[in-house]
């Protein structure tokens, strides 16, 4: 078992534990005198071995979609906790990807004006990104993560045997998340190490997988630590994500099925032309993270101009004004920020 703390103000506001069975959860469970579960149906499987070797108060399935990503379902979640008797001492489990642990971590931010939550993120996506950091939240009027906190779970408890039963698609579309990490650090060269794996197909081999997820952790865990509230360093890990975000808007509109991974995977490449183009990076980095995706077997385009992105980047709720925080790439696991209006970003990829 390894832990990762995010420490914050000098403090451990939180624990990333890694363990290669979910059997190690249930000595975590028993410093609470009452544990709730709430679990995405799709992983039933994971949510009946942790009742198998933990004492539960509650346990309650939802159904995941960014349409049940709504106050209307967080409300639900805390008439169940107050009907089933959980009370400021209780931790809310969820158990599931990042809907999962939005929707959970955010009933339970606000349910008795905080009790404590923690959660066992079931894909890709949430191990290496949604689950850690304390960000919890819905939609609301057709804006995604509207309405949300940031505060961090007691704990979250990563083990890469809950992904077996992921779907490649799924699996794919975290790898993203992966990559996208250690572009902004590569400590230990986990950027190659990760398109070594993902492009060898060496996903089966769990304890590759496994270290190069911890590691992703850690490197988010650190980040989240020096810039909890996303006042600097926290925007690195929106890496790819301002194009990522117009690409799924854009999507929505045109009834396109693309993930938020896939979006993420052409975002960065966007990213890193941006990057060249402004001179920030070396000709031929743009290039290299296409060929990198090919071999990953992540999408290098989607079906939309440029210039249709660009009144879609402008809505992005990290806008301030015309302006936008782009996050880009000097090489890989370096990047910086720079200010610019979604308008100029696209005339230099034009
Ligand atoms: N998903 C980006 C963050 O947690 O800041």
């Amino acid at each position: 078992m390894e832990e990762i703390q995010v420490i914050i103000g000098g403090k451990t506001a939180s624990r990333v534990i890694s363990a290669e069975s979910i059997e190690a959860l249930a000595p975590l469970l028993e410093a609470y005198p009452k544990v709730f579960l709430v679990y995405d149906r799709n992983v039933a499987w994971v949510a009946k071995e942790i009742a198998a070797g933990s004492p539960l108060a509650g346990m309650k399935a939802i159904d995941t979609s960014e349409k049940a990503k709504d106050l209307a379902t967080v409300q639900d979640l805390c008439s169940w906790l107050l009907e089933a008797g959980a009370d400021r001492k209780s931790l809310l489990l969820a158990v599931g990807g990042g809907i999962t642990t939005d929707l959970a971590g955010f009933a339970a931010c606000i349910y008795r004006r905080g009790i404590r939550f923690a959660f066992v993120p079931t894909t890709l996506l949430a191990q290496v990104d949604a689950a850690i950091g304390g960000k919890t939240g819905v939609n609301f009027l057709d804006f995604k993560n509207m309405l949300g906190v940031i505060r961090q779970p007691d704990f979250t408890f990563e083990c890469a045997q809950v992904l077996q039963t992921l779907p490649h698609r799924d699996f794919l579309s975290g790898a993203a998340e992966l990559l996208k990490t250690f572009l902004i650090d590569n400590t230990g060269n986990a950027y190659e190490k990760a398109v070594t794996m993902l492009s060898e197909a060496e996903v089966s081999a769990p304890d590759t997988l496994q270290k190069l997820i911890a590691a992703a952790a850690s490197v988010k865990a650190g980040i989240v630590g020096r810039d909890e509230q996303e006042n600097g360093e926290r925007r690195h890990l929106n890496l790819g994500h301002t194009f990522a975000h117009a690409i799924e808007h854009e999507a929505r509109q045109a009834g396109l099925d693309i993930t938020h991974g896939e979006a993420v995977a052409v975002g960065i490449l966007l990213a890193a032309r941006l990057s060249e183009a402004m001179g920030l990076a070396s000709k031929g980095l743009a290039a290299r993270l296409e060929a990198d995706w090919t071999a990953c077997g992540l999408p290098t385009s989607v079906p939309f101009d440029l210039g249709t992105l660009t009144a879609a980047m402008t809505k992005d709720k990290k806008a301030e004004g015309d302006t936008i925080h782009f996050v880009l790439l000097s090489s890989i696991g370096q990047v910086e920020i720079r200010k610019i209006s979604a308008a100029e970003a696209t005339a230099q990829l034009l």
